[in-house]
């Protein structure tokens, strides 16, 4: 009886049903509650859930959340062992599901859309390599039009008082700026103006989608969300075909989407182009805003940082004899912002901080995973098998005091540091805010692009400080596993031109 008392204790004692697993298997954590099982621990606090559990079961466990058994690989010195297997383990079948129900559209992984999801795959390439050099020169002008026509603007400035200072919540000032720039470069202008007249209202509705994404993702039925299905709509229906047709300067990547929905919707009947477009404008910017927001905020409340990142933009102006700015029009190539390593270590770090995406693939059919010289785990077909790198980005043996943020960590002797240990070990991936393998995300070199050029215009042309006696900003952790978490709490800064 005491044993029986004993092992009962255990179970209450580590709130885990160890279930007897199979020999190969992971450890298995099903908690108390049948089909949930730890959901709602993990959806509180997914980082803290995962540390927890890696404590107590070592680098490989399996965990019920929400009907779906997700095997947790926590060393990233297996990782190359999962990234490499992208046909066992497969990225699609996890974001076919969600996706379309996130969006509103019918999954174009089905007999229905033949040649679709290659197709749009080919599209990608539109965002990187020689295609990224139109879309840098487009973003850099769509930057420098926002900046200069509701922020550069000298007499308006100086009107606002205070010696030339502006207040404003630091957060806001990052969505409406990228927000804005971001779209006019992917989709376009109105044919008569330089602006879209409707773009706050467009992206007030977004951020009210947004703060829903979590609870979509999480498989909440839209009908249960108050307004959210009637705003989805809304956002839906601002690219009717027939509106998008009428911007010009759109980019080539989505000129091209909207040239293979018309052939798809010539074919079937498919009328859903608009929840596609929406999709992309999702991608674009859901995670860009917090990345761009934190990248600022890291820099304006480490001064010494600033400093050093504003003084290699001045430098390299001053090579490149392009240190006379006074008309404030100043433009900066691709390859030009590829040599400021100073302020790229900065992005990277901002983004190591802040990220924190899962790499989720499904399991094609029953295999033994080897994951270490001598260790293997058998998985099953329709297994979940998750990489969570913000673990690795907080891990204190690859980086020294991983709360602390520098802007040089990425940066050694001069040039971009690529070299970080675990167990004496090199890491062939150690910072990974963009996903992996095949699936990594096809929009990660025109993200940190539009990064660096929006601070370098922010740190050009504008002196700028935290409104002193707030609190230091920390992570919203609602969203863990999802991207770029997003601030608890926006902050007030200030800004004015500097001398040119
Ligand atoms: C800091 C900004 C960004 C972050 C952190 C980010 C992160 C990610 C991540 C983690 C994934 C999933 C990859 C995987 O699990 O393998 C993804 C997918 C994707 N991202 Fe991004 N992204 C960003 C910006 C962008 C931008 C600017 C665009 C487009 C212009 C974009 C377009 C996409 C698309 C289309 C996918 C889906 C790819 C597929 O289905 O294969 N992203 N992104």
């Amino acid at each position: 009886r005491a044993n029986i008392i004993n092992i009962l204790w255990v179970i209450l004692k580590e709130d885990a049903v160890l279930a007897v697993v199979p020999y190969g298997e992971p450890p298995l954590i099903k908690g108390w509650i049948p089909y949930i099982g730890k959901a709602l621990e993990f959806g509180k606090d997914a980082h803290k859930f995962l540390e927890e559990y890696k404590k107590k079961h070592g680098d490989i466990f399996t965990v019920l959340i929400a009907g779906k058994y997700m095997t947790f690989i926590m060393n990233p010195l297996m990782y190359p062992n999962i990234i490499k297997r992208g046909k066992q383990l497969d990225f699609h079948e996890f974001s076919n599901q969600v996706a379309p129900r996130t969006f509103g559209y019918p999954p174009v992984f089905s007999s229905k859309f033949p040649g679709m999801p290659d197709q749009i795959k080919r599209s990608f390439h539109l965002l990187q390599g020689d295609n990224l050099t139109p879309l840098s020169k487009s973003m850099m002008g769509n930057l420098l039009l926002v900046f200069k026509q509701d922020h550069l603007d000298k007499r308006q400035m100086e009107d606002s008082g205070e010696g030339g200072w502006r207040t404003d919540s630091m957060c806001e000032f990052c969505s409406k700026v990228m927000f804005e720039a971001t779209f006019l470069t992917l989709y376009g202008k109105p044919a008569s103006k330089r602006r879209h007249s409707s773009m706050e209202t467009l992206r007030e509705d977004f951020i009210e989608f947004d703060k829903k994404f979590p609870l979509l993702i999480a498989r909440i039925p839209i009908w249960l969300l108050g307004r959210t299905k009637a705003i989805r709509e809304k956002l839906i229906n601002y690219f009717l075909p027939q509106r998008v047709s009428c911007w010009s300067n759109t980019s080539q990547f989505i000129t091209r989407r909207v040239e293979l929905f018309e052939q798809y919707n010539s074919l079937r009947d498919m009328d859903k182009a608009g929840t596609h477009h929406f999709a992309i404008l999702w991608a674009s910017v859901g995670n860009t805003i917090p990345a761009t927001f934190w990248a600022m905020y890291h820099l304006v409340s480490h001064p010494e940082a600033l400093e050093a990142v504003r003084q290699e933009i001045h430098s390299l102006l001053k090579l490149w004899g392009m240190d006379d700015f006074s008309d404030r029009d100043i433009n900066l190539s691709r390859e030009q912002l590829d040599q400021l390593l100073y302020l790229e270590s900065a992005v990277n770090e901002s983004l190591r901080h802040s990220s924190s995406s899962m790499n989720i693939r499904v399991a094609q059919e029953d295999f033994s995973l080897p994951l270490e010289a001598e260790q293997s785990v058998a998985v099953r077909k329709g297994d979940i098998i998750t990489l969570y790198p913000r673990s690795m980005h907080m891990d204190p043996e690859i980086y020294d005091q991983p709360e602390m943020y520098r802007y040089d960590r990425f940066v050694q002797d001069g040039r971009q540091k690529t070299d970080f240990y675990k167990d004496g070990q090199r890491l062939k991936y150690y910072c990974m805010p963009f996903g992996s393998g095949a699936t990594m995300c096809p929009g990660r070199y025109f993200a940190i692009n539009e990064i660096k050029q929006f601070l370098f215009l922010l740190l050009l042309h504008f002196d700028l400080q935290l409104v002193e006696g707030q609190p230091k900003v920390t992570l919203d952790t609602s969203r863990a596993g999802l991207g770029i978490l997003l601030p608890a709490k926006d902050v007030r800064f200030r800004y004015r031109l500097r001398a040119a």
